[in-house]
């Protein structure tokens, strides 16, 4: 029932693990299913230099998860807060419609993430 693309992602996910020292963390729960991802980003000159991830859910979510990651490096703030959960689900060739709920927590927990950067730079 999965792509190609998200049973490489699920099997070898991309960029698992934490940032120690993130300048921003993103955490988000799906309500349908009670999985929990967080994301952190390392932020320099306006772009996201790197990303990692923490994902307790479905090989759906964790694909999610691998994939945004994978997107948001090298991109400006400005164009990874447009990344759109059907982008990520697209990217990795379409998700089960079932499954399409998974892909909320990879856009939400990212906007998040770039949310509480952005906040600090204010308070600074
Ligand atoms: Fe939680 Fe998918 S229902 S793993
Ligand atoms: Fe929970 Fe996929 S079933 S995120």
């Amino acid at each position: 029932m999965y792509t190609k693309e998200v049973m490489d992602h699920f099997m070898n996910p991309r960029n698992v693990g934490e940032i120690p020292d993130a300048d921003g963390v993103g955490m988000q729960g799906n309500p349908v299913c009670g999985d929990v991802m967080k994301v952190y980003i390392k932020v320099k000159d306006g772009r996201i230099v790197d990303a990692k991830f923490q994902t307790f859910g479905c090989g759906a979510a964790i694909a999610v998860s691998s994939m945004i990651t994978e997107m948001v490096k090298g991109k400006t703030l400005e164009e990874a807060l447009k990344i759109t959960n059907k982008e990520v689900a697209k990217a990795l060739g379409g998700l089960p419609p079932q499954k399409m709920h998974c892909s909320n927590l990879g856009a939400d927990a990212l906007k998040e993430a770039i949310e509480q950067y952005l906040a600090k730079q204010k308070t600074q």
